[in-house]
């Protein structure tokens, strides 16, 4: 892989990852009585908006569940959208494509230890609290 190439992958494996692994749920607070979808809201109500089942959303995604480096749409929603849309996505980008490549370039060659669960928890930042791996 030369130069260009090896970029262009940390690209896509860091805007799947953000896409598969969405993390971010913004709230909301509701400021007058709507019905949205069906869904009554009040005014006052709490809103969460749960980013991660958009960027699992069939009807956007083909297989969205499926972690796939050559995914040819990517239009994620993991920096949210609109007026509040994350105002570091750019230097978020760049951050995890340099974390990617020193991470790769200092660890031997590991798989996930498909054994044991991966675990994550909820809340308004969904984390990861155990990624179990083995070394080749
Ligand atoms: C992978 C990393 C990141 C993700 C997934 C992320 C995600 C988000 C999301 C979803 C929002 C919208 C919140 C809302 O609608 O209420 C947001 C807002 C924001 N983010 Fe990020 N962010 C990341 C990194 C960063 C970084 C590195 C910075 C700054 C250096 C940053 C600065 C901000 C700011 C200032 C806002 C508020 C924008 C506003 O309310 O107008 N974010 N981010």
């Amino acid at each position: 892989m030369n130069c260009g190439q090896i970029q262009s992958s940390l690209s896509n494996a860091a805007e799947e990852i953000l896409r598969r692994y969405t993390f971010t749920v913004p709230l909301r607070r509701i400021t007058k009585d709507v019905m949205f979808s069906g869904c009554s809201m009040k005014a006052n109500d709490r809103l969460a908006l749960f980013l991660p089942g958009a960027d699992l959303d069939p009807r956007e995604f083909k297989d969205p569940e499926r972690f796939d480096l050559n995914r040819e749409k990517s239009g994620h929603v993991a920096f949210g959208i609109g007026p509040h849309r994350c105002l570091g996505s750019h230097l978020a980008r760049v951050e995890l494509q340099v974390i990617y490549q020193q991470v790769l370039e200092r660890l031997p060659r590991f798989r996930l230890d498909e054994t044991r669960p991966v675990r994550f928890h909820a809340g308004n930042v969904i984390a990861m609290d155990s990624l179990p791996l083995r070394w080749d």
